[in-house]
Parts: C-alpha cells; sequence; structure tokens
C-alpha cells in the first residue's frame, strides 16, 4: 500500500461542540437500551454514546463534538479512523478474514518486526489481542519455562480482569466480590516516592521499598519465583512514575 504520512488526506471533523444536553435524547435511549440488556459494568463510564471519530475528536449520536482524552486506552495512537489505518483494515476483510491461528504473511511479517525493532535479548513476539490475554499468556509461559510458580507483584497495580492479571493486580475493588483469587502472588509496595507507602522521604529513603523486597522473599517467599510483573509506570493507580 502506498504510503502516507499521518494525517493527510484525512477528512477534517470540525472541534468540539456541544449541542444539546448532556446526554442528549438519542443518547439517553441508547445508555436506557445498555442498562436494560447488558451487564452493568458495559455502562459505567461517562454517559457518552459515540457515533463517530476522527483524529481526536468524537461525535455523539446527537451531533456533539468532543476532544477525545481516552485515546482508546492508549491504543488509538495514529487518531481515530486515519485513512491508512481504514484502508489496511477494509483490505485485509476482504482478503481474508479470520483463520484460526494459521501463519498468515502478514502475522509472520509483523512478528519478525517487532523483534527487529526491539532490544537483541527480546527474539519473538507473541501477538495477542488484549493486555489480560498477555499477561495471562507471559505468567504462564514463566511458570512452565521456570518450573517455579510464585510471582512477584505490585500494590496499586492494574493487570487486567481475567483471574491471573486481577490476582497479579494491586487495587482491591477490582478483585472484590471473585475471591479467592489464583494463588502464588507475592505483593510489595511500589516505587511510589510522592506519596511513599513507607512514610520516608526520597532524599533519605535509601531505596528502603528495594530492602523491603528482600523482606519480602525472605518471609514469603518458598524459594519458587518465577517471574515478577510490574507496569512501568501505574496507570490506573493515578499515573504514578517509579
Ligand atoms: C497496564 C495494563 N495492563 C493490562 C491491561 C488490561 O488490558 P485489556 O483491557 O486489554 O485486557 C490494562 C488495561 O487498561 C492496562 O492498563
Amino acid at each position: 500500500m502506498e504510503r502516507r504520512a499521518l494525517g493527510e488526506g484525512r477528512r477534517a471533523m470540525e472541534g468540539p461542540e456541544i449541542r444539546t444536553a448532556l446526554p442528549g435524547p438519542k443518547a439517553r435511549e441508547y445508555l436506557e437500551w445498555s442498562r436494560q440488556f447488558e451487564p452493568r459494568s458495559m455502562s459505567e463510564q461517562v454517559p457518552l454514546v459515540w457515533a463517530r471519530a476522527r483524529g481526536c475528536i468524537i461525535e455523539d449520536v446527537d451531533g456533539n463534538r468532543f476532544l477525545d482524552f481516552t485515546s482508546g486506552v492508549l491504543v488509538t495512537n495514529v487518531g481515530h479512523c486515519h485513512p491508512e489505518y481504514v484502508a489496511a483494515v477494509k483490505e485485509q476483510a476482504e482478503r481474508l478474514y479470520n483463520c484460526y491461528d494459521f501463519v498468515t504473511p502478514q502475522r509472520a511479517a509483523l512478528a519478525k518486526k517487532l523483534v527487529e525493532l526491539t532490544p537483541p535479548h527480546l527474539t519473538k513476539a507473541f501477538i495477542l489481542t488484549t493486555g489480560s490475554e498477555a499477561v495471562e499468556a507471559a505468567i504462564k509461559m514463566a511458570r512452565r519455562f521456570t518450573g517455579r510458580y510464585e510471582i512477584i507483584a505490585f500494590h496499586g497495580a492494574f493487570h487486567g480482569r481475567t483471574y491471573m492479571a486481577m490476582s497479579v493486580g494491586g487495587k482491591a475493588g477490582v478483585k472484590r466480590g471473585f475471591g479467592p483469587l489464583v494463588p502464588g502472588v507475592l505483593h510489595a509496595p511500589f516505587c511510589y516516592c510522592y506519596r511513599c507507602p513507607f512514610g520516608r522521604e526520597v532524599s533519605t529513603c535509601n531505596l528502603f521499598c528495594l530492602d523491603y523486597l528482600d523482606y519480602l522473599l525472605e518471609t514469603e517467599s518458598t524459594g519458587s519465583v518465577a517471574a515478577v510483573i510490574t507496569e512501568t509506570y501505574q496507570g490506573a493507580a493515578g499515573s504514578i512514575v517509579p
């Protein structure tokens, strides 16, 4: 496919504009259907019913336009409906829509490209659909490869909503009502200097949180650590950069 610069050929969508009381009349109807016919977890966002989006602008079913600060939870990095992306999806859907897990040229080429782009010790790419799935797969691989089972994880972490992903998470709300969770997880406080869980100051703490990890291993581990899982910075806990 001919490559185009990002944004080139993108049909402009005007900036934010609120035309009705919010939520508008059509939105209220769909929100009611959602409340009635979908699980409660599917209508807990702000009451906005998306009709279409382009670049960083969302239009709702009543014609109100908003600036998108969600960015598809960080995955619509080229903006909504970029023409090059839309053309690629369309072309693929017309050629081959589903092939279970058989190899395709596109998937093999993507894996090759990802391995070439990442540091040399990362020699494989396992392409999955969701974050939770990736967390499940990573932990399964770590356990089978090492023959051990303990996973070190951090308070405040969010890794997804499937059982293992929830179990390594460090936020109580996500887990409430679902216990007991998957065993073998050792949780430690995250390195959060602004609000140190140990009440220390960064200028004098001498990285006490790392010493605490040693203490955790001494007191909780049976010597069977398979992996450590952490976000590079904690998102759901409040964008905490260690
Ligand atoms: C750091 C992190 N890991 C895992 C997940 C779970 O991803 P998914 O919702 O695609 O299962 C999320 C989702 O927001 C996340 O922020």
